[in-house]
């Protein structure tokens, strides 16, 4: 597969055309920003563990019957992924109150919910993606009431199987965002990526927070926790 021109550069990857029209090739990158990129920054070696942890856990959940964009590994900190148009949606499971949420509702972090809750923002950082519910994303024509059924159905699902995979690690599960991205049959498939960027992990003894918590809320030792996250779950 050649790699060719460069789509599109977003804050934490860049996108590459190739000569199959149905595969394109993402680069992850140490850039780290926050608050919709008013916080900007560098972890050492995040590209490379982002990429890997991705495509550790993108493999595992095909086996378990979610649909991936995953096609291979190509290097340290570049994957070849099918080509889709991304769902403008952000799809966040969480299993405990943290972060917006916390903030959101004038809640204490750490309340352990019974079931997990769902929420879907609007990817659109000139908006600052804000919240948006079923109704609004379907009259804005985001999605349709079929894609956003068989969205929500693959996110608990993967909530499911992270979950167990990351306890196994000693690794509490608190809340993840996904991203979806459609084929061009309209299959709905999981996109984008799986990685303490995108998740908060926090350890099941200590309750020390091993995601990009650290680098949102400076808490020293980002680089540190990213390091823990691989050597948990990919063992180095
Ligand atoms: P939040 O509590 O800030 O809404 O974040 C919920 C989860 O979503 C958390 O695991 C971090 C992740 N997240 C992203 O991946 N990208 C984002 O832009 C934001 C705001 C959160």
């Amino acid at each position: 597969m050649k790699k060719l021109e460069q789509l599109y550069e977003g804050k934490a990857k860049k996108v590459f055309a190739t000569d199959d029209p149905a595969v394109v090739i993402v680069s992850y990158k140490d850039d780290a920003t926050a608050f919709n990129g008013e916080k900007r920054g560098t972890i050492l070696g995040k590209g490379a563990i982002n990429n890997r942890m991705t495509n550790h856990l993108m493999r595992k959940l095909e086996a378990a019957g979610i649909p991936t964009h995953l096609v291979e590994q190509l290097s340290d900190r570049e994957t070849a992924v099918k080509k889709v148009s991304i769902v403008p949606l952000e799809v966040i499971v969480r299993n405990i109150s943290a972060g917006s949420f916390a903030k959101r509702y004038g809640v204490k972090e750490g309340i352990v919910f019974d079931a997990p809750t769902i929420e879907f923002s609007y990817k659109n950082d000139e908006l600052g993606d804000p919240l948006i519910n079923s109704y609004q994303a379907v009259a804005l024509k985001l999605a349709t009431w079929d894609e956003i059924e068989t969205i929500k159905k693959y996110a608990f699902a993967v909530n499911d199987f992270l979950k167990a995979e990351l306890l196994a690690c000693g690794i509490t599960l608190v809340d993840f965002k996904l991203e979806f991205g459609k084929l061009p049959d309209g299959t709905i498939i999981l996109a984008d990526e799986i990685s303490p960027d995108t998740c908060r992990f926090w350890d099941v003894e200590t309750g020390e927070k091993l995601d990009k918590d650290r680098f949102r809320r400076d808490l020293g030792n980002v680089e540190g926790a990213y390091q823990e996250m691989a050597r948990r779950l990919l063992g180095k």
